[in-house]
């Protein structure tokens, strides 16, 4: 049988949107600017900038009904775990066909061994299982509707891998060029083959995230590409509307603590953003603690705030956690809003504690790249400190897929898990009859 062609409109927007500008978020300066410039930071002052909307036409309180509903329909807009909450991305003018995979829609599920491993009552929100197996879609799908919107022909991003690998697959169903720069030998060749064989360029340069962004961001404007780096804050649109997918898959009870690794910060950045429009459209009434952890050899949000300094200082980033791996985060002020408006906490994790919630996840059948388990390492860490409390109701994102980096997930197992897991055996019914033997005794 053949699948019915979606008709065009399924991609269409069709309801009118409300007024929506960009806004520097620097108090005092507050600059605002139409949702066309081109520009990322404020020309003013250079900080951040948001997109930010007048949600005084909107009446919150058929929402999460109308969003409910809307999963009984085969639309991509509402099939979409991004275009579903539309009310809370109104920059796309009506009647936009928007670019989506039908991203989001991810599984929450109760983790009990790692829960009970961290000393908390945890869930995990896998990201892992969007398109092309990290959180990014989200963003993505938001960002790459904006490009077309503005009608660029070129994107660009500086990745650690998994932005690259999602701008390639949305720049390719848009129909644009897609460039990605990436640190040379540096990213895991999943991720590699992922963007290449979107028919992305990838410019391998430098050694790390940081080096690699710095010099795209020197050429973007000169050269006329769109940058989805998460400094573009419709990226960050797409990606807070997974508070929405969180909640309501807790029937709106709000969870103590929702913990995300932090890395150019975007993400935690985002999640904030939206807890706090959700709240500000009385959809929910309280927030939970945001909690950002980062790789302790990758943590200068973590030193900043630990050591009560009012500016973050560069670091050159070291962690196996490679999605992780940035010393010089651009979203850090938007970031701290998200942990101040939350009484938010940070921590940094080893790797070595990466790589054990790696395995605590494992116990209960979840996999994910080893950036994601940052999030479960710190929860860990943040109960044996007494910050969190025991058995604390916790939600932790896990921000990509296991087959992301399947290599360290081998180069990581020990000797004597390797001896006992991964057998060479002769084709010779005696030696194979001994070695299934010793498996059993193993389980005895
Ligand atoms: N987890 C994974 C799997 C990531 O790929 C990233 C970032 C993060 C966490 C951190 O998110 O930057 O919003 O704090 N990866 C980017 C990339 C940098 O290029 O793929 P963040």
């Amino acid at each position: 049988m053949h699948a019915k062609k979606a008709p065009r409109e399924d991609h269409e927007l069709r309801e009118s949107m409300t007024s929506a500008f960009l806004q520097c978020i620097e108090q005092g300066c507050e600059r605002r600017y139409p949702l066309d410039a081109r520009e990322h930071l404020c020309s003013a002052c250079g900080a951040l900038l948001d997109v930010r909307y007048d949600f005084s036409g909107i009446d919150p309180k058929p929402l999460s009904t109308l969003w409910q509903q809307r999963k009984m329909s085969g639309a991509i807009t509402d099939q979409s775990g991004v275009w579903r909450f539309r009310e809370l991305l109104p920059f796309v003018p009506a009647g936009t066909d928007v670019i989506s995979l039908s991203e989001g829609r991810t599984p929450l599920i109760e983790v009990n061994r790692t829960g009970e491993w961290a000393g908390v009552q945890l869930s995990i929100k896998h990201q892992g299982n969007n398109p092309t197996g990290s959180f990014k879609d989200l963003g993505m799908t938001a960002c790459i509707t904006q490009a077309a919107i503005l009608g660029s022909r070129v994107t660009a991003c500086a990745s650690t891998g998994n932005t690259s690998a999602s701008m390639a697959a949305y720049a390719a169903r848009a129909g644009m060029k897609a460039v990605v720069f990436v640190p040379f030998g540096k990213i895991s060749t999943a991720k590699l083959a992922q963007a290449l064989e979107f028919g992305a360029v990838v410019i391998e340069m430098g050694d790390n995230f940081d080096q690699a962004f710095h010099m795209l961001r020197e050429l973007t404007d000169e050269l006329g590409l769109y940058l989805v780096n998460s400094l573009n804050p419709f990226r960050l649109e797409g990606q807070k509307t997974i508070v929405c997918e969180i909640l309501e898959q807790r029937d709106w009870r709000v969870p103590d603590y929702l913990v995300l690794p932090g890395g150019n910060l975007g993400n935690v950045s985002s999640v904030g953003k939206g807890l706090q429009e959700l709240r500000q459209l009385g959809v929910i009434d309280k927030l939970p603690r945001l909690v950002v952890v980062q790789a302790e050899g990758a943590s200068p949000f973590f030193t900043m705030i630990s050591s009560g300094a009012d500016e973050i200082v560069p670091v050159q980033p070291r962690t196996e956690a490679s999605a992780i791996r940035i010393g010089n985060p651009v979203n850090w002020k938007k970031a701290l809003r998200a942990i101040r408006l939350t009484d938010g906490l940070c921590e940094s994790v080893s790797d070595e504690q990466i790589f054990e919630a790696k395995a605590a996840l494992a116990k209960d059948g979840v996999g994910c790249e080893p950036a994601s388990a940052a999030s479960v390492a710190g929860i860990q860490k943040l109960v044996r400190s007494g910050k969190v409390e025991d058995g604390a109701d916790v939600v932790a994102v896990l921000t990509g897929h296991q087959l992301k980096d399947p290599e360290i997930a081998i180069k990581r197992r020990s000797e004597r898990e390797l001896a006992q897991q991964r057998l060479h055996v002769e084709p010779d019914i005696d030696k194979l009859r001994a070695a299934l033997e010793s498996v059993m005794l193993q389980s005895a």
